[in-house]
């Protein structure tokens, strides 16, 4: 395959970016959209140019480190399927392919296609987890039993990988599914009630902090979301906010 690339190229954080445009050839249409990209930035070496900068560590679909707008989509046009698993018999020779940065307020470039996601660290660290005992006397996990809808559902929540699509695709750049993953991920387990008030008021305090927008229920996030997280999870995020509000 031949395709043509136009792709955001952007020195850092303080210069302007734009779009360049880029041919490659000898693409075999098994390759990954990430070994495409290794194609191109290897013919960029062999010329002397700057490489394109992206992100990716799994490449299969786990860790939420790829990102990419592709033809604006964030992850491109497969439902349920993350950058990585992009495969290139998905477009045809001949194509031209737009590649471009997520974008948000809160998930500013560091350079070309890289945007810095430690947003979401902070968020995580201001309550997306659990305080278990682990000094010796820890309870084995089956003596508490879960009824199965609720565990299911945990573990629905649980599957988000923080990739950020959801704020790319958003108009608001709202982080809300994101954060209403991993607020339901633990509300719905006794595990996760003990500290459930204070977890998803600093959650949702640092996420406004971080400058993400609201959700004003476009879908968009929940459409765009390579794992599927549902919308349901925002219901549970503003069930759970103004129960801990009332409970002050
Ligand atoms: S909710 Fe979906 S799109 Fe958003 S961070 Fe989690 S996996 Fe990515
Ligand atoms: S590189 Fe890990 S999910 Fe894509």
């Amino acid at each position: 395959m031949e395709l043509k690339l136009k792709i955001w190229r952007q020195k850092n954080s303080g210069e302007k970016g734009a779009i360049i445009d880029y041919n490659v050839k000898k693409i075999d249409p098994d390759m990954s959209f990430l070994e495409m990209l290794d194609v191109l930035n290897q013919d960029l070496i062999k010329s002397g140019e700057e490489p394109v900068a992206f992100d990716h560590d799994c490449r299969e679909g786990i860790c939420g480190m790829c990102s990419l707008v592709i033809n604006g989509s964030p992850h491109g046009p497969d439902k349920g399927t993350t950058t990585c698993q992009l495969h290139m018999r998905r477009f045809k020779s001949g194509d031209t392919i737009y590649i471009e940065p997520f974008r948000g307020t809160a998930f500013p470039v560091i350079k070309d296609l890289v945007v810095d996601r430690s947003a979401f660290d902070r968020i995580q660290q201001s309550g997306g987890y659990v305080s278990v005992n682990t000094s010796g006397n820890t309870v084995d996990a089956n003596a508490t039993p879960i009824p199965k809808p609720d565990a299911d559902e945990a573990f629905k929540a649980a599957a988000c990988i923080g990739c950020g699509a959801c704020v790319a695709s958003c108009k608001n750049s709202s982080a809300m599914l994101f954060v209403g993953a991993k607020v339901s991920q633990y509300s719905r387990l006794p595990q996760g009630k003990v500290e459930a008030r204070e977890r998803v008021l600093n959650m949702v305090k640092q996420m406004d902090k971080e400058g993400f927008g609201n959700c004003t229920n476009t879908g968009a996030c929940e459409a765009h979301c390579p794992k599927g997280i549902s919308l349901d999870n925002i219901l549970n995020l503003n069930r759970e906010y103004i129960k801990a509000k009332i409970r002050k």
